[in-house]
């Protein structure tokens, strides 16, 4: 399945296909290798015809009468998502979240490869952490200049963030994974992911208090 020439995929569908991939893969642990589009969406929460559309992007996908093969179509969508490849990654700021993503043995098992970690605290630099040292943030120019970086990961405080973004573009870093919470911004050729797990925390908040809004 390849994506469509010239059409440019919107960002709401790419956001959709990791969800797809989530079901399938728990559909795949439980031996469940075949599903028709309407258990599929059923199962997923979309209608039949928003998950058809979406996959059309892509090539299509699914039979008349036969539904969904659940391996090929985990498969497909991981290829997508460019998850057939590893990605070497770099991690700035070895604090609490920093130790708890590089300590994440499933993030290693599904092909993100974390190269080279850096703080600025001196208690931290030389520090090993699944068998990577921790190094000075001093150096991360250097080690930009002589590695190819797929994604690098920002577990700074917000106030240190944009000047670690800024340093990854100019290197070269091809993708930012932003854990701290401020709207930062990329140049060149990055492209920038932000996590700011309080915006989901404080959607919660809201819903907790005004259960009237929600819409599971
Ligand atoms: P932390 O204070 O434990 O770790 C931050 C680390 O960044 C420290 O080791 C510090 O020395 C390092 N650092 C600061 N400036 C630096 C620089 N210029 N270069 C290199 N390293 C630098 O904080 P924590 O809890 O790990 O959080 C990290 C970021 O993630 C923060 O922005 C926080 O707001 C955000 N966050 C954390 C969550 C959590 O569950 N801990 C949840 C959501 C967001």
């Amino acid at each position: 399945m390849n994506k469509k020439q010239s059409i440019k995929i919107s960002n709401a569908v790419i956001r959709r296909l990791p969800k797809y991939r989530r079901y399938l893969e728990d559909l795949l642990n439980k031996k469940i290798y075949r599903i028709s589009s309407k258990d599929l969406s059923e199962l997923i929460g979309f209608t039949a015809s928003q998950i058809r559309q979406d996959l059309n992007n892509f090539g299509g996908f699914g039979q008349q009468g036969y539904g969904y093969n659940v391996k090929e179509l985990y498969n497909e969508i991981g290829k997508i998502l460019g998850l057939d490849s590893a990605y070497i990654v770099i991690l700035v700021g070895v604090g609490n979240l920093g130790q708890a993503l590089a300590n994440y043995a499933h993030f290693y098992k599904t092909g993100f490869i974390v190269n080279a970690m850096f703080d600025i605290n001196p208690k931290l630099i030389g520090l090993r952490i699944n068998g990577v040292e921790v190094m000075d943030v001093e150096y991360l120019e250097e080690y930009l200049s002589q590695n190819d970086i797929d994604i690098g990961i920002i577990c700074t405080n917000k106030e240190s963030a944009q000047d670690i973004a800024t340093r990854m573009c100019k290197g070269g870093v091809k993708g930012i994974w932003n854990f701290a919470p401020i709207d930062i911004s990329v140049f060149g050729n990055t492209i920038l992911e932000s996590v700011h797990l309080s915006d989901s925390i404080h959607t919660l908040t809201y819903y907790i208090n005004h259960p009237e809004d929600y819409n599971a």
